[in-house]
């Protein structure tokens, strides 16, 4: 909710490279890893930077908190809760691809088809509310 808040924010603001690194950092895949770095002062860049360099060499992912095979929460999701939150990660990603993508200052077209791509990302939150509960 605070990283949505956020992202608004930076949209209204026109700082369309803040909400891609919001989206990229708090909402993909590991966002408790790159999130804790960010707490022990590393920059957006720096932590995108190790990202890509993990990716590349296909981890990231391995650390399992979306895929639940490796160290990360994803280990305790069911196959269901899993696939829902790996939908939740790509529209996240899919947003920040299309916001960095965005020219300065942005234009109606961004604001369309960053609002979408945002859409997306708050319908997958929606449908695993509509799914799940904690008991
Ligand atoms: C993969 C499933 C999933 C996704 C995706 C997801 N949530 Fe949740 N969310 C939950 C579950 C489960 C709870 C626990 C509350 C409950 O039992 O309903 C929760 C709780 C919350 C709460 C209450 C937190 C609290 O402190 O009580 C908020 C607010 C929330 N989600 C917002 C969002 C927003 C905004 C998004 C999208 C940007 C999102 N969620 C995406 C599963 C999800």
């Amino acid at each position: 909710m605070g990283n949505l808040d956020d992202i608004l924010t930076a949209m209204a603001e026109e700082d369309f490279s803040e909400a891609a690194n919001i989206a990229e950092i708090q909402m993909d895949f590991g966002h408790s890893m790159w999130t804790a770095m960010m707490e022990q002062g590393m920059s957006a860049d720096q932590i995108l930077a190790m990202k890509q360099q993990m990716r590349a060499k296909g981890m990231g992912r391995g650390m399992g908190q979306g895929m639940g095979q490796g160290m990360g929460m994803g280990r305790f999701m069911t196959e269901d809760f899993r696939a829902m939150g790996a939908t939740f990660h790509e529209a996240a990603t899919a947003f920040a691809a299309r916001a960095r993508r965005a020219a300065s200052p942005p234009t109606a077209t961004d604001y369309k088809e960053t609002t979408e791509a945002l859409q997306a990302v708050t319908s997958s939150c929606r449908a695993c509310h509509d799914s799940f509960r904690i008991k």
